[in-house]
């Protein structure tokens, strides 16, 4: 949710900022903008739209250079007050337009803010909530530049602005003040901003004066730092900076970072220096890079047999042992488990909803799975033997976050299951597995997806060894055949022309339900996820034996039914309920699409089209049987001329709750 680069050095800042905004482009798209400080001028461009409306406004001008300066940033946004319009694009100023900022997440109080600055004569442009941290700095540096040093650090009260103390607009105080690492007025400002506001937040601010500077700020949304020789980063993610360093430092939560060429300095929000932990990044821009493939989605689909592999690879010891990546519960804390509860959001949720399946089904606890943005207003029944598993490729999505801290305030232990390292949620859970698929750029998630079902069967198998359900010979053997799954992964993609086909015939198609038994629910939830959000169709996953307690009169002729059938072998009575499914849909006139597997002969007879995956046992059929689907709404968006990359409303990470 809104993209951020910032950057300090010697490189043109413009063209940091762009290229960094290009691999940004997926967290937010209604508009962008960049700010760039340089011969003594703070200069601004910013527009509505994709990022390819800014870099033609940018093209325009006579100037060979339109934004000379090596400190700069720019900003990527989805919008959340107010539309999406230049206007309301980032960076944003203050009066004396000598501050500019950028921002990720919802200021909650700053309806509140505003109100008090209006009072005393801002004059503010636009109808974010971003715009008053440019004006509340402005006041800030006044009241930094008028208060002894010695006395900000201890000044944590927020105080309301009165006129003549710095709260009117005016020339303001410069930030042009040399200054110790640190303690720089514009970081020391910021400090001071941050400590008023409420809500999630990434900030990134430059002054006119200083370029010298870069500041950063955040809580609860995502800021990394990256750091070169004589150059530094910040960004909302690594991918921003990758193609100039591979060494980034995370930023804690209420912590400001001032970046200069020579290092950086990270404190809190009452100027304590603290220690940022830094970390080497274990991929390169190439692999965020689209690699020949018209759009990142195609690319990510097709690396998913390598995704799942690199998740799986190393989980098992010499002892037989399931290894997580880091462990700060002792065996003993799981086999205290008495309950699992999974959190995650939308496709990460539907990962959840199969693992549910597993875990009770290998460890005979109950397991209950929930959307995380409903998980803490409900008040569940948590403590210090249950287990939350939080599922997040991002690690930032707001909705889990807030549902991790939830669980921890209450004394649950908490497992990650993420993608980024270094990000959020991993950061504030116990225990963390992370699934080594690689970035994912296309909003939709796809390798990740799979990795995520991956990482859960490990959880459930780990959990099902420490408790002792599963003895070490059993869990190797299931390990060993889930480690052959990326094979059948590879062997499925090969075959899915079929589909492609007819996803193209179905383009004018006006609905499309997915049915599903057992795990094959949520690959149906999965696949209508993925029709709505890329195709803008309308599309429901159902249980396929729920369709006649109501949902069935949808059916009408000619309507496309997809149906994930069960295994005839392993699941010989639930194979026998979805044939009498089909059956159902196919007598009111639906045209039928039957995802099933080799050798499944029963199903030939009643299915309009029939889509054969490799068999496998049944836990482990979503890794298959989910790619047909996101094949089929890939390919159907394309035929209708959409951006499976960046479809309309969306972003990658959603970071405000
Ligand atoms: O980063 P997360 O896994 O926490 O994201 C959760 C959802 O926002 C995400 O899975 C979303 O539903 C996907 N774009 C769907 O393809």
């Amino acid at each position: 949710m809104c993209g951020i680069i910032g950057y300090v050095g010697d490189q043109s800042a413009l063209d940091v900022a762009l290229n960094g905004l290009r691999r940004l482009e997926y967290r937010g798209y209604d508009s962008s903008g960049i700010a760039v400080v340089g011969a003594g001028a703070l200069r601004i461009a910013r527009r509505a739209g994709k990022l390819a409306n800014l870099e033609k406004l940018l093209s325009e001008g006579a100037e060979a250079d339109p934004m000379p300066g090596t400190t700069g940033m720019g900003h990527t946004r989805w919008a959340t007050h107010g539309g999406p319009t230049d206007a309301n694009a980032h960076p944003h100023t203050d009066c004396t337009g000598a501050i500019a900022v950028i921002h990720n997440g919802i200021i909650e109080n700053f309806a509140a803010l505003r109100a008090e600055l209006e009072a005393v004569g801002h004059e503010l442009a636009s109808e974010t909530d971003t715009e008053v941290v440019a004006h509340l700095l402005e006041v800030e540096l006044g009241n930094v530049a008028a208060a002894p040093a010695a006395a900000v650090p201890e000044d944590v009260t927020p105080r309301p602005i009165r006129p003549g103390t710095g709260g009117a607009p005016g020339p303001g105080a410069s930030a042009n003040l040399t200054a110790e690492p640190g303690t720089h007025p514009l970081t020391m400002a910021l400090q001071r901003v941050c400590r008023r506001l409420e809500g999630a937040f990434t900030l990134v601010v430059l002054h006119r004066d200083s370029p010298e500077v870069v500041v950063g700020a955040r809580r609860n949304s995502p800021l990394v730092v990256g750091l070169g020789a004589g150059e530094a980063f910040l960004a909302s993610d690594v991918s921003a900076f990758i193609a100039h360093t591979r060494e980034a430092m995370e930023i804690g939560q209420d912590q400001v970072v001032e970046a200069r060429r020579d290092g950086v300095t990270v404190t809190d929000f009452a100027g304590e220096v603290v220690e940022g932990r830094r970390y080497h990044v274990d991929w390169d821009a190439g692999a965020a890079e689209k690699g020949g493939y018209p759009y990142f989605m195609l690319k990510e689909i097709n690396e998913q047999p390598t995704a799942l592999a690199d998740t799986l690879r190393g989980r098992l010891s010499t002892d037989g042992a399931i290894v997580l990546d880091e462990e700060r519960l002792s065996v003993q804390d799981f086999r205290d488990v008495d309950k699992v509860f999974i959190v995650a959001c939308g496709t990460a949720y539907h990962a959840g909803l199969i693992a549910k399946y597993a875990i009770e089904h290998w460890t005979r606890l109950p397991c209950e799975v929930e959307m995380a943005s409903e998980f803490r207003y409900r008040d569940p029944v948590l403590d210090r033997s249950t287990l939350v598993i939080a599922i997040s490729q991002s690690g930032e999505t707001l909705d889990t976050l807030m549902a991790v801290k939830h669980a921890r305030e209450q004394k649950a232990r908490v497992l990650a299951i993420c993608n980024t390292n270094g990000s959020t949620i991993p950061r504030e859970s116990d225990a963390v597995l992370y699934t080594r698929c690689g970035p994912e750029v296309g909003v939709a998630s796809t390798k990740t997806f799979l990795g995520q079902v991956a990482a859960c069967l490990l959880v459930g198998l780990y959990l099902a060894q420490v408790r002792g359900v599963l003895y070490g010979d059993e869990v190797a053997a299931y390990v060993e055949r889930l480690q052959r799954m990326p094979d059948l992964v590879e062997r499925t993609l090969g075959r899915l022309e079929p589909i492609r086909e007819l996803a193209r015939s179905l383009a004018d198609a006006k609905a499309v339900l997915f049915l599903g038994r057992h795990v094959g629910y949520p690959v149906a939830l999965e696949g209508a996820l993925k029709l709505k959000e890329l195709a803008y169709m309308h599309a429901e996953g159902f249980p396929a034996g729920e369709l006649k307690h109501g949902p069935i009169a949808l059916i009408e002729p000619g309507l496309p039914v997809i149906i994930v059938a069960p295994s005839p072998r392993g699941r010989a009575h639930l194979h026998g309920k979805i044939v009498s499914n089909i059956q159902e849909v196919r007598a009111r006139g639906a045209r039928t699409i039957v995802i099933a597997e080799d050798g499944d002969v029963v199903v030939e007879p009643y299915a309009d089209h029939l889509i054969r995956v490799p068999a496998t046992s049944s836990l482990f059929a979503p890794l298959v049987t989910t790619l047909p689907l996101q094949v089929f709404a890939c390919e159907l968006a394309l035929a209708r001329g959409l951006d499976v990359d960046q479809p309309r409303n969306l972003a990658k990470s959603v970071t405000v709750e």
